[in-house]
């Protein structure tokens, strides 16, 4: 239980500590509390908040469920079980070698066997969120700066600024072409990091987008690397999402444009991965960077230590992801289910007069709500959040919460939840249009 205090306390906290630049601020955290006073329940609370707002991914649950009664040796543990006292023991940050090779497979498997991954350039962290915090600290000083193109995954402000000290410096894209990074938006953000003063060491990029639930095209990637050559600095992308296309073909890795230039420039990209999304669990943190540059893995090997992965959860998932025959139904099984969802929400919204960007991954769509903004501007998008959230009871992610420049766009996660349950949200949206049109009929 916490310990109540009378006042604030007067003893000095570090800069870091009272830095806003965590971002809990955002309507995206906002929303998440208010799921959390009044969550909705299919049978005990069904007037409740229905959370739309959490790239979490339940459909396979099943399978995983499913494997861990058949296979007791993967989370057997105490007097007697095999290999319990030596993991027990483990916290090499090397991590276990069965467990790296395991990933390095899996991580093949999802790009079609296109591509080859060395365990040995494997660095283990607790989530991507580790991942992507530790590259930050090891390619930029405080005050540098890193580019990443809008929209953007909120929780970004958290894990690349708040405790590296370092700087976001936004690629603005628009719906003019379908959100995709063009080389002029690129420059756009160089010269404006410039012009801020700001020194320019990296660009992130999410492949598959969060939010925008798509693909990066090859041609795009191989502009993306082009620019950091050409600006010498580095590359990372975030692939958390790789597993969950639903048309694998539409999905191309970092991994593959380098292979096709055979490993040319490689050294200056880093991918970022976890099996918060694909195999959904983000509670059992388990994040990787993959880095062309042996400096880049030794000094991440070496900072992991801050965030290392139980051995009990290395060796539980080094025997899932080796058994070949488990992880190719699964890659197919929860492809297949996600594709499903995503029909059902963009024909459910569509009903509705709703349209979306054309996705063809992720666990979320990117939603166009801009035709009902009282004003185009972040403050008429966050009123009609506010509304959605507190009449229509959803709580759905606002652009401008993922640095979106153009107000009226919406992140609407849908793996999250039962099929009835997203049936049931579809019906409140439902709803809520036919009201708006009886009232702008009325006015
Ligand atoms: C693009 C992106 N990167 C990183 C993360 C964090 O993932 P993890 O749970 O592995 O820390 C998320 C989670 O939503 C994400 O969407």
């Amino acid at each position: 239980m916490a310990i109540e205090t009378e006042k604030p306390s007067s003893v000095r906290l570090s800069k870091v500590a009272i830095s806003k630049t965590h971002g809990e601020d955002s309507p995206y955290f906002a929303g998440w509390k208010a799921y959390d006073e009044n969550p909705y329940d299919e049978v005990h609370n069904q007037s409740g908040v229905i959370q739309m707002g959490l790239a979490e991914n339940q459909v396979s649950f099943d399978l995983l469920e499913k494997y861990s009664e058949e296979h007791h040796e993967a989370s057997s543990w105490g007097k007697g079980a095999p290999g319990f006292r030596e993991n027990a023991l483990f916290q090499d940050y090397h991590g276990l070698k069965s467990f790296r090779q395991a990933m390095a497979n899996f991580m093949e498997q999802i790009r079609g066997g296109k591509v080859e991954f060395d365990p040995d350039r494997i660095v283990l962290t607790a989530g991507a969120t580790a991942a992507n915090e530790l590259l930050t600290f090891i390619l930029a000083d405080p005050g540098d700066a890193l580019l990443v193109p809008t929209p953007y995954y909120p929780g970004f402000d958290r894990d690349l600024r708040w405790r590296t000290g370092v700087k976001i410096v936004p690629i603005h894209c628009n719906s003019s072409n379908n959100f995709q990074i063009t080389p002029q938006a690129l420059e756009a953000a160089y010269q404006s990091a410039e012009s801020m003063d700001l020194k320019v060491r990296g660009i992130l990029i999410t492949n598959p987008s969060n939010p925008l639930g798509s693909t990066i095209q090859s041609s795009i990637l191989n502009d993306i690397l082009d620019f950091a050559v050409h600006k010498n600095i580095h590359l990372v992308s975030d692939e958390i999402y790789s597993g969950s296309t639903f048309s694998p073909s539409e999905f191309v890795s970092i991994a593959e444009i380098l292979r096709n230039r055979n490993y040319k420039e490689a050294e200056r990209v880093h991918i970022v991965y976890s099996l918060s999304k694909d195999l959904g669990l983000p509670g059992f943190r388990v994040g990787t960077i993959y880095s062309y540059n042996d400096d880049v893995v030794t000094t991440a090997r070496r900072m992991s230590s801050f965030t290392l992965i139980s051995s009990q959860t290395q060796h539980l998932l080094a025997c899932m992801l080796s058994n070949h025959e488990f992880t190719q139904n699964y890659i197919k099984t929860n492809r297949e289910r996600l594709n499903k969802r995503y029909d059902m929400i963009i024909q459910g919204l569509k009903k509705a007069g709703i349209e979306c960007l054309k996705g063809n991954a992720g666990l979320f769509c990117w939603m166009n709500l801009s035709p009902l903004l009282n004003e185009p501007t972040r403050q008429g998008e966050l009123e009609l959040w506010n509304i959605i959230l507190n009449q229509v009871k959803l709580n759905i992610s606002p652009g401008s919460s993922c640095h979106c420049s153009e107000p009226g766009w919406f992140r609407v996660c849908f793996a999250n939840m039962s099929e009835q349950t997203l049936r049931v949200a579809l019906q409140r949206i439902h709803k809520f249009m036919e009201q708006r049109k009886v009232c702008s009929v009325n006015r």
